[in-house]
C-alpha cells in the first residue's frame, strides 16, 4: 500500500536544560503576565485575581502573587510556579515549558548534551514514536481499501461519522499477514524496531515476522498530546478477543494512559470535570453526541499514575459504568482510588442494560447530559447500595445495613457532611441516629482509625486482634458489633447442643469466623468431631490446652448471648453464612480488581477473571438461596 513518506518530527527533544537557565528564565519572565495570557486577572490588594482556569467557577478564588511569583487556587488548591503552571495549562512537560518560556523572553534553551545512554534510549523512543504515527496513518488509510467494507460497514452501523473517525484515529488492519510489516520497513524501520514495537510479532520458528494487528478495526491509544503510543483492534465478528491491544513496550506502559484524553482536554478544562467510562466507542460516542470531556480507563482498573494524570485537568469525575455486576466489581476500587487523588467522585448508573454509548445513540445527547448532571457523590452511592443490598425493615437487614456503612461514615472527612449522612441512614433505618453513631466510633476505635483503605475488609480481617470474650460482652446490644455476636450465638448453640454442629459445619465450612480466637475455637470443634471424639458430650472440651480458647469455652457455657424476639439459632446460622457469602464476594470484587494491575498477560488474566466471574455468580446465587428465610 502507497504510504506518504517520512513522518514530521514528532517527537520533543528530550536532553536535560541546566538550572542556570532556568532561573535566568524565571527571572525574566512576569508570572502576572503569562496568566495574564489565560487568565482575566484584576489586582486585589497586592495580589492579582481572577476565574481559576483549572476548576470551574463563578466567583474568582484563583491568586497571583506577584511578589513570591506564585499562584494559588484556594478553590481547588491548584497552585506553584510560572513553570507548572504553563505545564498543568497547556499540559505539558517542564523542557517544554522552559522552551516556551524561554523564548517569551528571548532565552534560546541552550541544551545539555545527553550521555550515550540516555541518548540511546531517546533515540529508541522517538523511533518508537515514529513508528506508531505511520502505522497509524497506515491504519487510517486502509479504512478506505475494499477490503475494509466489513469495517465502514461496522463504523456505519454503530452510528460513528466521518470526524470521529479523523480525530480519535480510528483505522483498519488488513487481514492479510505481513501488509503493515512491509510497508514499515519500506519507510525504513529495522526489523528490530518493527518487531519492539509490539506491531509486529516474530515468528516462533524464528524466520520472519508477521502483523499483530489483522482483520481488525483499530482504536488509537494517545498520550495527552495525542501521539499514538498503542493501538486497540476491534474484531468484526464475534471471534475473540473482542479487543487486541499493544503488548508493553518502552513507548506504552500500561496503566499510564488514558484512552481519549487529549481529544477530552478542552471539554475536561472548560467543564472542569472528566467523566470516566469503559469503553473506547464509550468515549467517541459521547463525544459526537456532544459530550466532550470524556475519557476511558483502558479496559482495567484505574491506576494512581491514570488517577494523577487526570488531575492535572480536572479535580471531579463522573464514573459512569453499565449496569452490570461485573462493570461494578472493577469500577469500585478505581472509584475509591480517584477519591483518594482527591478528586470529588460521582457516580452514575446507565440505566436499561446500556453501556454510555447504546445510551446516547438510543436516548440523545439531552437525555444523557440529563444523566450525568444527576450523577451521585460516591458516598452516597455507597450508601444506596448498601441499602440495596439487604432489607431495611428487617432486623437482620438493619444489622447489614449498619456494618456496611459505618466504614463508609467513618470515611466522610467533613465533620458537617458525615452527621448529615449519618442522620439520613438511621432517618431510613428507622432507628436513632446514637445508634448508628455509637456503631461507627465502635469501628474506628476497632481499626484504630488506621487505614484509610480500610474499605478493603480482607485488611481490615487481618487488623483484627480481639480480647478475650468478656462478661460485658454478653451484656451487648446485638445490634452492635453484629457478626462476632452472631458468631457467639453460634459457638454457643453447638456447645450447649452438639446436634446442631452438622448443620453448622455444613453452612459455614471449617473457616467460618471471623474473630481469631472464635476460629480457633470452631477448628478444633471440627478436628475433635472429624476424630469423633464428640459424639454428644460437648462439655468435654474443656482439655483443649489452650488458656484463651478455656476462657472462651468458659465465658460460653455460662452465658447464652440474649437473642431478640424472632431470632434463633437458625436464624443466626443464616445470617453469619450470609455475610461470610458477602464478604467472599466483597474479596472476589477486590481480587478481580487487582488483576489488571497484576502485570500479567491481557490473556491470563481474562482467563482469571472468567473463573472469578464464575464464582461470583455462585456466591449470589447462594446468597439469595440463604436470604430467602
Ligand atoms: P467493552 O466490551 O465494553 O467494549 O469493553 P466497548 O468499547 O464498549 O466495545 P463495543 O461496544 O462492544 O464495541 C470495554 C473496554 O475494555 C477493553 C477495551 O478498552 C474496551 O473498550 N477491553 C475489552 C479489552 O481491552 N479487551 C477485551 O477483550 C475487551
Ligand atoms: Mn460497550
Amino acid at each position: 500500500m502507497p504510504l506518504a513518506k517520512k513522518p514530521e518530527g514528532v517527537w520533543a527533544m528530550s536532553e536535560r536544560i541546566p538550572d542556570s537557565v532556568v532561573e535566568a528564565i524565571r527571572s525574566k519572565v512576569n508570572i502576572v503576565d503569562v496568566i495574564g495570557d489565560y487568565v482575566e486577572l484584576s489586582k486585589a490588594g497586592k495580589n492579582y485575581k481572577g476565574l481559576c482556569p483549572f476548576h470551574g467557577e463563578k466567583t474568582p478564588s484563583f491568586n497571583v502573587n506577584p511578589e513570591s511569583q506564585y499562584y494559588h487556587c484556594f478553590g481547588c488548591h491548584a497552585g506553584g510556579d510560572v513553570f507548572k503552571f504553563i505545564m498543568e495549562r497547556e499540559a505539558i512537560d517542564f523542557t517544554e515549558a522552559v522552551r516556551r518560556l524561554g523564548s517569551r523572553v528571548g532565552i534560546t534553551v541552550d541544551l545539555r548534551p545527553l550521555n550515550p545512554n540516555e541518548q540511546a534510549e531517546a533515540k529508541k523512543k522517538r523511533r518508537l514514536a515514529e513508528i506508531h504515527t505511520v502505522a497509524q496513518r497506515f491504519f487510517a488509510e486502509a479504512l478506505f481499501i475494499p477490503e475494509a467494507a466489513t469495517a465502514r460497514a461496522y463504523l456505519r452501523r454503530r452510528g460513528i461519522t466521518k470526524p470521529m473517525v479523523d480525530l480519535f484515529g480510528l483505522g483498519y488492519s488488513p487481514a492479510s499477514w505481513e501488509t503493515l510489516y512491509r510497508a514499515l520497513k519500506d519507510q525504513g524501520f529495522s526489523d528490530r524496531e518493527c518487531i519492539e514495537s509490539g506491531l509486529v510479532i516474530e515468528s516462533s520458528r524464528g524466520e520472519g515476522a508477521y502483523d499483530r494487528f489483522r482483520g481488525r478495526l483499530m482504536f488509537t491509544i494517545c498520550d495527552e498530546h495525542g501521539r499514538p503510543m498503542a493501538f486497540g483492534g476491534r474484531v468484526l465478528d464475534d471471534s475473540q478477543p473482542k479487543y487486541l491491544n499493544s503488548p508493553e513496550t518502552p513507548l506504552f506502559r500500561k496503566g499510564t494512559h488514558v484512552y481519549g484524553l487529549h481529544v477530552a482536554r478542552d471539554g475536561i478544562l472548560t467543564s472542569g470535570k472528566a467523566i470516566v467510562v469503559e469503553g473506547y466507542t464509550d468515549v467517541i460516542g459521547l463525544y459526537q453526541h456532544g459530550i466532550t470531556n470524556v475519557v476511558a480507563s483502558l479496559g482495567t482498573a484505574f491506576t494512581e499514575e491514570q488517577a494523577r494524570l487526570l488531575r492535572k485537568h480536572c479535580q471531579e469525575i463522573i464514573v459512569a459504568f453499565d449496569g452490570d455486576a461485573a462493570g461494578e466489581a472493577a469500577t469500585w476500587r478505581s472509584m475509591d482510588l480517584l477519591a483518594k487523588q482527591g478528586f470529588a467522585v460521582s457516580v452514575v448508573t446507565i440505566p436499561g442494560g446500556n453501556d454510555p454509548d447504546s445510551f446516547v445513540r438510543s436516548r440523545g445527547s439531552e437525555a444523557a447530559k440529563q444523566l450525568f448532571s444527576q450523577a451521585e457523590p460516591l458516598v452516597e452511592f455507597k450508601i444506596k447500595s448498601a441499602f440495596l443490598a439487604a432489607d431495611p425493615r428487617t432486623i437482620q437487614g438493619k444489622v447489614a445495613i449498619v456494618e456496611s456503612v459505618t466504614p463508609i461514615l467513618s470515611n466522610i472527612d467533613g465533620a458537617l457532611e458525615r452527621s448529615e449522612y449519618l442522620r439520613k441512614v438511621a432517618r431510613q433505618l428507622g432507628v436513632e441516629p446514637s445508634v448508628v453513631q455509637a456503631e461507627v466510633r465502635r469501628f474506628e476505635e476497632k481499626t484504630g482509625k488506621l487505614s484509610r483503605t480500610r474499605n478493603n475488609t480482607t485488611q481490615r480481617r487481618k487488623n483484627r486482634t480481639r480480647p478475650v470474650f468478656s462478661q460485658a460482652r454478653a451484656e451487648q446490644n446485638p445490634l452492635e458489633d453484629s457478626v462476632i455476636w452472631l458468631e457467639k450465638v453460634v459457638l454457643h448453640g453447638v456447645l450447649s447442643d452438639w446436634s446442631r454442629f452438622s448443620q453448622a459445619y455444613s453452612a459455614l465450612g471449617d473457616a467460618g469466623f471471623e474473630d481469631a480466637l472464635h476460629q480457633r475455637l470452631w477448628r478444633n470443634l471440627c478436628q475433635l468431631a472429624e476424630e469423633g471424639k464428640l459424639a454428644g458430650v460437648p462439655n468435654r472440651i474443656e482439655r483443649v490446652n489452650d488458656g484463651a480458647l478455656e476462657a472462651l469455652i468458659d465465658d460460653l457455657n455460662r452465658s447464652a448471648p440474649r437473642l431478640i424476639p424472632g431470632q434463633s439459632f437458625d436464624s443466626c446460622l443464616q445470617r453469619l453464612k450470609e455475610f461470610r457469602l458477602r464478604q467472599d464476594v466483597r474479596d472476589l470484587a477486590a481480587r478481580a480488581g487487582s488483576l489488571g494491575d497484576a502485570g500479567g498477560s491481557g490473556a491470563t488474566a481474562i482467563s482469571q477473571l472468567k473463573t472469578l466471574l464464575v464464582r461470583y455468580k455462585e456466591l449470589k446465587d447462594e446468597i439469595d438461596r440463604v436470604c430467602m428465610y
